[in-house]
């Protein structure tokens, strides 16, 4: 397996690009599957085990994908109702994005459940129930999703959803756009990974209008086509890359991206006492001497997002007193607080809400990722914690940023990847 290890106390800082973004990838490479004929060409996509591990999906599916230097070419002519196993959807949750598009061009699909989740119960209730409004009849048997559309065709339908998701809007998107007649989402998430989705299948030839807000109306089409098409930046990764220099009082630029898209969290890296200047595709933070404690309430798109929670956790460690973050999405996300805390960190959890007492002087220690975003909050902590710290289980942060380390080290950081076995 491999560990970082991160010998900290070195500030972050210069000019960086930001990554394709992951959770736009996942959605516009399953509305592939959306049509038979012809050769998707994808740029942006970013090099990550999830991308990876979605590719498989869609060869196990029958199609042709081909990856080089971020560009993704895929071909679902010869893909087929099959099934997504377990095997694969147990390795990443997004795998029920292909749900959608099998049911609205095959009629039937059958998706193994995607089973537990580290940080909480993330339950699939929303995609079924969408389903079956589109005409889908869903049965659940041996671990797997078995539905099948009567007369072979998905019909528009009205669906309310009773809490935002960007999974199942993305999904009822995709079913939708090739059904017959007219489907509304209402409640529809407005995450930027849903309106690069709407622009998606918008340029395949879908009807959709309200792009950007709650409110979605699509009309069926026939067929759509196959297109070229250049993803987004990674909202997240460009995140974690400013709470770089912030929590190590550096100063970077990060390029590439939609300032716009990141309101919330900039409004944030404010409060704390960084200095962000931005333009129409960059953004420069400076980070103070001394961080303001910022309390902060992950919700969905546009407030401050639940995948920036754990980071900001870390970079509160540092501040001068107490915040208070809160996750109104996923109540139990909190598994990198006990391992912030064998760094030296002091952070209380009572239920939804972790309180953190800052400022603190890390230390460097071996610590344990438990998934994603918890990770980064852990390299964030290594930068500033006093000697080495070392990240173990490093596959989880694989999964979604891209050679993360050689970026940092590109700033200052003094980050090395070493081979290790578990016991
Ligand atoms: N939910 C339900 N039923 C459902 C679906 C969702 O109750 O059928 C609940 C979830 O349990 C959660 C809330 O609705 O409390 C929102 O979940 P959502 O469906 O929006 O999440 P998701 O689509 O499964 C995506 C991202 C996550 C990100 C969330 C929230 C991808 C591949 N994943 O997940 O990203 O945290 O939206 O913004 O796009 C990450 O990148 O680290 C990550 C976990």
């Amino acid at each position: 397996m491999d560990k970082l290890v991160i010998r900290g106390g070195h500030r972050i800082s210069g000019s960086i690009t930001a990554s394709g973004s992951k959770n736009t990838s996942l959605p516009i490479i399953a509305a592939t599957l959306l049509t038979g004929g012809g050769t998707f060409t994808l740029h942006h996509i970013p090099d990550l085990q999830d991308i990876m591990t979605f590719t498989q999906l869609l060869h196990h599916l029958g199609a042709e994908t081909a990856f080089s230097g971020n560009t993704l070419t895929v071909s679902s002519r010869n893909a087929e109702s099959l099934q997504a196993p377990y095997e694969l959807v147990k390795k990443m949750r997004a795998s029920i994005y292909v749900l959608g598009p099998l049911l609205a061009r095959f009629g039937h699909a059958r998706v193994s459940l995607p089973g537990g989740c580290a940080f909480g119960p993330r339950p699939i209730d929303l995609h079924l129930m969408a389903m079956k409004k589109l005409g889908a009849d869903i049965t659940i048997e041996t671990g797997f999703i078995e539905a099948s559309v009567r007369g072979g065709k998905l019909r528009g339908a009205h669906i309310e959803f009773p809490i935002s998701s960007v999974g199942a809007t993305g999904n009822t998107l995709m079913a939708a756009a090739l059904a017959e007649g007219t489907t509304t989402i209402s409640n529809a998430a407005a995450e930027p990974e849903i309106e690069t989705l709407c622009h998606f299948l918008i340029a395949m030839g879908a009807e959709i209008r309200g792009t950007g807000t709650t409110e979605l109306e699509i009309s069926g089409s026939d067929s759509l086509k196959p297109i070229e098409f250049h993803n987004v930046f990674d909202r997240i990764e460009a995140g974690t890359l400013l709470a770089a220099a912030a929590i190590t009082a550096g100063k970077i630029t990060v390029n590439g991206v939609i300032p716009d898209q990141m309101k919330a969290v900039l409004k944030k890296f404010v409060h704390a006492g960084c200095i962000v200047e931005t333009t129409e595709n960059s953004i420069t933070l400076t980070g103070p001497e001394k961080l303001v404690p910022t309390d902060v309430t992950a919700k969905p798109y546009p407030a401050f997002p639940t995948d920036m929670q754990a980071q900001w956790i870390a970079l509160m460690t540092q501040a001068e007193g107490t915040s208070h973050i809160t996750d109104k999405i996923y109540h139990e996300r909190f598994n990198h607080i006990p391992e912030l805390n064998r760094l030296g960190a002091h952070i209380e959890i009572r239920k939804n809400q972790a309180i953190v007492h800052g400022p603190q002087v890390l230390s460097g220690t071996k610590v344990m990722s438990t998934d994603l975003r918890a990770s980064a909050s852990l390299v964030l902590a290594g930068l500033v914690a006093k000697g080495t710290t070392e990240v173990l289980r490093v596959y989880h942060l694989d999964r979604g940023y891209e050679k993360i380390e050689k970026k940092l080290n590109s700033l200052g950081a003094d980050i090395s990847r070493e081979k290790y076995k578990e016991f």
